[in-house]
């Protein structure tokens, strides 16, 4: 797709002027930043205000032979202005018009500095939480991240882009970034087509389809070829089978990079090797430090090809006919209600991990809040810029909130720190208080890029203090705030009651309260296993059943199933697949979560058992439904989700497969029904043995398995014919 003015600047442009337009620049400095655009450099990070942006489009659109407006870029991940939580825990709120809603004030905020372009959604499915990104993605299911990936780009973008509070949104890391070996960021990823296609590509198909501006090649190798030079998925996949129409952009250095990789000897070797395979902008500068002949290794069919996509996506931002923003109208601060909109999705987002009553706090008169959260500002996240509004603490906002109760702070330990003699000073606080907060968690330093840890533990000594204030026989409960799934195993059967609150952004601390006295309802569920040790990863739910599934010999309750299965293994089944020293399954499994009302659940029913294969490749669906009562005193959200179980396929088949969500609040006593349709997209699976892939759907039998968590989904058979 072009238009005139783009094919007939293309006419007109030198080469130089074409490599300008395929480059953006990071952390330019102000003069560097006017040279480089005078220059003709065709996009730029540029974190500043309208006027500063203004002035830097100015140089380029009066001071440049063709005046060819910048593209803008910035990391925009969750939020601008305004910091919502981080997209892990957007995921855990299992609502994507709240994670639409977020991205486009975001966005409304971005735009209106003059920042067009923002290097989020991160679709970067992982299931090994040692990997500090996982902060930046929705988790390890892949229908959750399309779902909530493709509601991101469609709040960025909204309905045109070039509307004053759209941005260019970018799918990234293209592809399978989520899954490096070791859990250490921009590691090797190896792993096979069948798991390509189910998994990674999946999400990012789903924002291709949602009309993604751009999308950004990974650092990782994919099966040994790194994905700036990977032609077979940046051309053959993405721009060919996909028919991608907008932009691909290296990461940060990526196309230097493929030096140590070591499948380029020079940097004019790389840049070939990058633009050949279909990379359309560098990040970082690259082709400039190139003379011409070196540049000529790209032919000029892929010259103008980028160039063609780079100047579509300014045509389509509206840049070339409103280059400027209008400084008045500038969001400089958060909004009140872009504040409400954060403090309800830090809320949603919030999960119950246990609680055995102690929550909601009933009007407490004597509250301690101790751990090194209960006055810290640090709960905005990784990926902030520095336009982020700073968060409040939980203990003003508990002041504010219990205004009549005595509220002491005493963090008793520091966050990092091996020091833990604080804490007998905490226990004589305690003493005659109706109850302890305990705010522990991450701080946002150990959490995203480059952040990898091997010992998913709280650090420093916090869990001694959890055991502490366990032992003093006050009422206690935890709020954890973190950027990935720990493992709590060394304190969690202490505590009474445990709030996932995750990072929540610039309004976490109101939230937190909030939930914490009843004003909002913790109805989230865990977009990640939480394992039980380091030892257990990467885990996830939709795992294989392996031909020696272990099980529990049925020595568990029945809130146990056997989706790799949670509890002690059955020892007398020697040779299955567990550990000789750890109990089998995840101490939270993925769709985990509760809230404060009670709900009562019909079984589900399907509209037909059986379906033939050819009305479902036509198109047909059926429909699950659950009835679902609000059987407390209390407004509370369900959240239905709808698992596929394949129980005889070509290849072997996931244990469970989420293929359907909704999430609802319903008051009480009312009752409502869920209703969701399955079909080819739903039944479907890649089969990767063939020469092409292939979507297909098996006949046979299915079970959809429907409830409010994975563990106590009931299952209802449908047979394809
Ligand atoms: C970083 C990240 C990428 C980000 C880019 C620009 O290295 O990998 O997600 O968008 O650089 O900051």
């Amino acid at each position: 797709m072009t238009t005139d003015r783009v094919q007939d600047l293309i006419a007109r442009m030198t080469p130089e002027e074409k490599w300008g337009q395929l480059q953006i620049i990071f952390r330019p400095h102000r003069a560097d930043a006017e040279d480089l655009v005078r220059r003709g450099l065709g996009s730029v990070f540029w974190p500043r205000s309208a006027a500063q942006t203004n002035a830097l489009q100015r140089v380029a659109v009066e001071q440049t032979r063709l005046g060819i407006p910048v593209l803008v870029g910035l990391d925009v991940i969750h939020g601008q202005r305004t910091i919502g939580p981080v997209p892990l825990a957007q995921a855990a709120s299992f609502d994507p018009e709240l994670v639409r809603a977020l991205a486009a004030s975001a966005a409304a905020e971005a735009r209106s500095g003059g920042v067009t372009w923002t290097f989020s959604p991160m679709l970067d499915v992982s299931r090994d939480p040692r990997w500090g990104r996982v902060v930046e993605g929705f988790g390890e299911d892949v229908h959750l991240t399309a779902v909530m990936g493709t509601a991101m780009v469609r709040g960025y973008q909204g309905e045109d882009l070039a509307g004053a509070g759209a941005i260019a949104a970018t799918a990234k890391h293209f592809v399978a970034y989520g899954q490096p070996e070791g859990g250490r960021d921009y590691n090797t990823v190896d792993l096979s087509p069948h798991r390509l296609r189910n998994v990674h590509l999946e999400p990012f198909w789903a924002a291709v389809a949602a009309g993604a501006a751009s999308i950004m090649a990974a650092f990782n190798t994919v099966s040994g070829v790194p994905m700036h030079a990977h032609r077979g998925l940046l051309t053959g996949v993405l721009k060919e089978e996909w028919d991608f129409d907008g932009i691909v952009v290296g990461d940060a250095d990526g196309v230097r990079n493929l030096l140590p990789h070591g499948v380029a000897e020079d940097l004019a070797d790389a840049v070939g090797l990058a633009f050949g395979a279909g990379l359309d902008v560098e990040m970082g500068g690259a082709p400039w430090d190139l003379d011409d002949a070196a540049r000529a290794r790209v032919d000029t069919a892929r010259l103008d090809d980028a160039v063609t996509r780079v100047l579509m996506l300014k045509e389509r931002l509206g840049l070339f006919d409103r280059p400027y923003v209008d400084e008045a109208a500038e969001i400089t601060a958060p909004t009140p209600a872009s504040r409400a909109l954060a403090r309800r999705a830090a809320a949603r987002s919030a999960v119950l991990l246990k609680n055995d009553g102690t929550l909601p706090l009933h009007a407490p008169r004597r509250v301690l809040l101790t751990g090194p959260f209960a006055d810290s500002t640090d709960h905005l996240g990784a990926w902030t810029q520095s336009f982020g509004a700073a968060a409040g603490t939980i203990a003003d906002a508990m002041r504010d909130r219990l205004p009549h109760a005595d509220v002491r702070v005493m963090s008793g330990v520091d966050v990092l720190d091996d020091d833990a003699e604080g804490i007998p000073a905490v226990l004589a606080a305690a003493r005659g208080c109706d109850v302890v907060v305990v705010c522990v968690g991450e701080p946002s330093s150990l959490s995203g890029e480059a952040a990898s840890r091997s010992d998913l533990r709280l650090p420093g000594r916090q869990a001694d203090l959890i055991r502490a204030v366990a032992g003093c026989g006050i009422p206690f409960v935890v709020v954890l705030e973190n950027g990935r799934p720990l493992v709590v195993a060394d304190w969690i059967d202490d505590a009474p009651a445990v709030l996932e609150a995750w990072h929540g952004g610039t309004e976490a601390a109101r939230a937190i309260v909030d939930v914490l006295v009843g004003d909002a309802e913790p109805a989230g569920r865990l977009p990640m296993s939480f394992p039980r040790s380091a030892g257990q990863v990467p885990i996830h739910y939709a795992h294989e059943n392996t031909g020696r599934p272990a099980t529990t010999g049925g020595t568990l309750t029945t809130d146990v199933v056997d989706i790799g299965v949670q509890g002690p293994a059955n020892v007398a089944e020697k040779f299955t697949s567990k550990y000789l020293d750890l109990e089998l399954g995840p101490q939270f499994a993925f769709g985990h979560g509760g809230g404060y009302a009670t709900f009562a659940r019909s079984a589900p029913a399907v509209s037909e058992g059986c379906v033939r294969l050819e009305e479902l490749e036509a198109g047909r669906s059926v429909t699950v439904t659950i009835d679902v009562t609000n059987t407390s005193e209390r407004s509370g959200d369900d959240v239905i989700q709808v698992y596929v179980e394949d129980v005889v396929a070509s290849i072997a088949p996931p244990v469970r497969r989420l293929v359907a969500f909704d999430r609802r609040t319903l008051a009480p006593g009312e009752t409502t029904t869920f209703g969701m349709d399955i079909g080819f997209e739903q039944l479907g699976f890649w089969r990767t043995d063939a020469a092409a892939a292939a979507f297909v759907v098996e006949p046979g039998l299915f079970r959809l398995h429907v409830g409010s968590t994975l563990t106590t989904a009931v299952p209802v058979e449908l047979r394809v014919e």
